[in-house]
């Protein structure tokens, strides 16, 4: 059984018919040849496959297209915009957040929806008493306070790297955040 569904993705809108099975991932990957979010596990458990979809960061391998007709998708490629690099995807290379890179733009469109979360206002995501400085030190992300080293490796608990590149990606995110 097929569908017709309309995403936008990174910013161009795209209309297909789907078989009511294809996920999201499999729809970018197979069907839009947007192979910037990766499948690893197909099942939920690495992250690789992160997407924005709405805003919200989801594994996209987990999630039925056809659930959502419409959907405004944000892969790691639609990151950059006039030319330049996500402020994330700056740090990520600044730090050497990575090593073989595959788990990368998963960790990278995950931070951003983290990011996004602690700006909204998770409980324990601001420390108290810190002052957001706006970008100052280069960085024009979002401004959420310090994170711990604590809070980002919960927060980003769904996203792993088998490098283990965990070191260097921590420190990477919370430059952005500061
Ligand atoms: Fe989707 Fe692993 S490929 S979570």
């Amino acid at each position: 059984m097929e569908a017709e569904v309309t995403f936008r993705v990174d910013g161009t809108s795209h209309r297909l018919t789907v078989d009511v099975r294809t996920t999201v991932l499999d729809a970018l990957r197979e069907r839009l040849g947007n192979t910037s979010a990766k499948k690893g596990c197909d099942h939920g458990q690495c992250g690789a496959c992160t997407v924005l979809l709405d805003g919200q960061r989801v594994n996209s391998c987990l999630a039925l297209a056809v659930a959502h007709d419409g959907a405004e998708i944000v892969t790691a490629a639609g990151l950059a915009s006039d030319g330049e690099l996500h402020p994330l995807q700056r740090a990520f290379i600044r730090h050497d957040a990575f090593q073989c890179g595959y788990c990368t733009p998963g960790q990278i469109v995950s931070a951003v929806g983290m990011l996004r979360e602690a700006e909204a206002g998770w409980p324990s995501a601001v420390t108290a008493g810190q002052p957001a400085d706006g970008g100052s030190g280069g960085s024009d992300g979002p401004t959420v306070g310090i994170l711990t080293d604590d809070e980002v490796r919960e927060r980003m608990s769904g996203n792993l790297c088998r490098c283990a590149a965990y070191a260097n990606i921590v420190p990477a995110i919370q430059e952005v955040a500061r």
